[in-house]
């Protein structure tokens, strides 16, 4: 089956995507910490796995939890909080930074990744699943964002949340309900990023947009913030199916978009066995890094 192209949304003469906050992107941009990135890779890749009907699937997202809880601090404007889910026992997690706009706040903006990890086809709650690339680097990326977000006293205009998938691995079940969820609330989402696998460098391609599924003026703001910001190679690439929780967005007509750690072609082999572990990327966190930079420029620019 031919995967759907990416969309454009009409446009009513206006520029929805505009980037004009250099002024904060450029500082907090050098905030940013590899080995705290390694970090949260190797803590959730130590468990035994994350499969969703799994006990330690289920702790990953208490310590996710945890882990965001922390980094809030005492903010009133900022929770952390469980999704629970009818599919699956795993929960996802979600920080909100609600917005301080008061014309502003109903727009969202949505970092997300899923938590979840998977051995072979089948899964299985007891057999090594390590995620280290899928997805443990996808949380990670979003826990390092939020740590400098929060550090800096950021106050965005719209509302900002990350969220931590549960049972991606399965189907996308716990994306398809949050989207449906957001859809039947009739919240007016304004861009949703999926950061699923972003510590594999293979090629000269540092980052491969994926083209179906996702929003085609999304993905030029990407473009426009990986030339801006990031500063490495990037080019289209297609996944060829609902591969990720971004789809799960498109389906529901959010504007969605998805940086791939490589071409298609050049993924990580090792996905869904026990050999996903941090030593296939050197045993650093060097490429999720570059997923930061571009993460933190997506919030900022989005969110204001
Ligand atoms: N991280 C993968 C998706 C992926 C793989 C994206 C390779 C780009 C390149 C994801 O966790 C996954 O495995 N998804 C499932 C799809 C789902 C509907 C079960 C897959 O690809 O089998
Ligand atoms: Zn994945």
């Amino acid at each position: 089956m031919q995967g759907r192209e990416s969309e454009t949304a009409p446009k009513f003469g206006l520029v929805k995507y505009e980037m004009n906050q250099q002024i904060k992107v450029i500082p907090w941009i050098a905030d940013l910490d590899k080995i705290k990135i390694l970090d949260t890779i190797k803590q959730l890749s130590s468990l035994q796995t994350r499969f969703h009907q799994s006990a330690s699937g289920f702790k990953a997202s208490q310590l996710i939890y945890d882990n965001w809880t922390e980094l809030a601090g005492n903010r009133s404007d900022v929770k952390v909080e469980f999704i629970s889910h009818s599919s699956t026992k795993q929960n996802s997690v979600i920080l909100t930074i609600e917005g301080n706009n008061p014309q502003e706040k109903d727009k969202v903006v949505v970092l997300g990744g899923h938590l979840d990890s998977i051995a072979g086809y089948w899964g299985g709650s007891s057999a090594r699943a390590p995620g280290a690339d899928d997805n443990a680097s996808g949380i990670a990326v979003l826990t390092e964002v939020i740590r400098v977000l929060i550090n800096r006293d950021y106050r965005p205009e719209k509302t900002l949340q990350f969220i931590g998938y549960a049972a991606e691995e399965v189907g996308l079940w716990g994306s398809k309900e949050i989207a449906q969820k957001y859809k039947q609330q009739q919240k007016s989402v304004y861009g949703v990023l999926q950061l699923d696998m972003t510590n594999y460098k293979n090629g000269a391609t540092d980052i491969g947009l994926i083209s179906d599924y996702t929003n085609a003026d999304l993905n030029q703001f990407l473009a426009n913030l990986i030339d801006t910001y990031v500063h490495v190679p990037w080019q289209y690439t297609r996944c060829g199916y609902a591969c990720s929780d971004h789809a799960s967005w498109t389906t529901q007509g959010f504007p969605a978009a998805f940086p791939f750690e490589a071409l298609k072609d050049n993924m990580n082999p090792n996905i869904h066995t026990s050999g996903d572990v941090l030593e296939v990327s050197r045993s650093n966190a060097d490429h999720a890094h570059i997923f930061s930079k571009l993460a933190l420029s997506f919030a900022i620019e989005l969110a204001k």
